[in-house]
């Protein structure tokens, strides 16, 4: 697969086949995704890898949590900025109706999307789940290093015939999640990465989000 077939496959996927990822494919896609480049190649991520009997006990532990709050424990570091300006603002919005539309959830149907949301943590059915974490001492250099790190991990598993789903939903859950997969203090975790095999069944997967053209985000100086 070339690179750019691997960048254009990849969507986020919401809805996985129960079929597993064998541990050593999800080693593979490590082994390769750590070549990814770094800031004084300080390499500064770290991955803790869910599948299995313990990946049912994450999800167990949280859906009962889920029940007492589904705002979970708060964030450890902002998500998005708190007054979000245009143009971030309305394709945030954007993104979030035509996922809800695509699925045939209204927009006043508040618990729907509530549900919707809560799929998340089941990991939207995927087999296996990756949780990133990050030094606390780390700038903001180094999470750019993290995501780059993460993006690397996302198109190779295309390559292995897989898909995945970014989560920063995770972080809500970062007290319990640090708990039960014994985070040390010095770790932050960010986000995890749902992987597994794309039910191509299920509309939630045939929605493919838009994106600005490039005019709006680049800037050609010279000839
Ligand atoms: C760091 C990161 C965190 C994300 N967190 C979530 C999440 O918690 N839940 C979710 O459904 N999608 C999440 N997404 C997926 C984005 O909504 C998605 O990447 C964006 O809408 C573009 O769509 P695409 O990935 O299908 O191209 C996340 C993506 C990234 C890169």
């Amino acid at each position: 697969m070339k690179v750019s077939e691997a960048l254009d496959s990849r969507l986020s996927v919401r809805a996985f086949l129960p079929a597993p990822v064998p541990v050593a494919t999800i080693r593979a896609i490590l082994e390769g995704a750590k070549r990814s480049p770094s800031g004084g190649n300080l390499q500064p991520w770290h991955v803790h890898v869910v599948t299995g009997a313990a990946l049912d006990e994450v999800k167990a532990i949280i859906k009962a949590r889920l029940a007492d709050s589904t705002a979970g424990e708060g964030t450890e570091y902002q998500i998005y900025p708190p007054n979000l300006t245009e143009p971030y603002r309305t394709r945030r919005f954007r993104v979030g109706e035509q996922l809800y539309e695509a699925i045939g959830i209204a927009r006043d149907n508040k618990f729907g999307r509530l549900m919707q949301f809560a799929r998340n943590f089941e990991f939207f059915g995927a087999p296996a789940a990756l949780f990133f974490s990050i030094d606390r001492q780390m700038q903001p250099g180094q999470w750019a290093d993290l995501g780059m790190f993460m993006q690397s991990v996302m198109l190779l598993a295309r390559e292995h015939g897989l898909d995945t789903c970014a989560q920063e939903a995770w972080a809500i859950w970062h007290k319990t999640l640090g708990t039960h997969l014994k985070l040390p203090d010095t770790l932050m975790l960010f986000a995890g990465i749902s992987l597994g095999y794309r039910d191509d069944g299920n509309p939630i997967n045939h929605f493919r989000s838009e994106r600005a053209p490039l005019e709006d985000f680049t800037t050609f100086l010279g000839d």
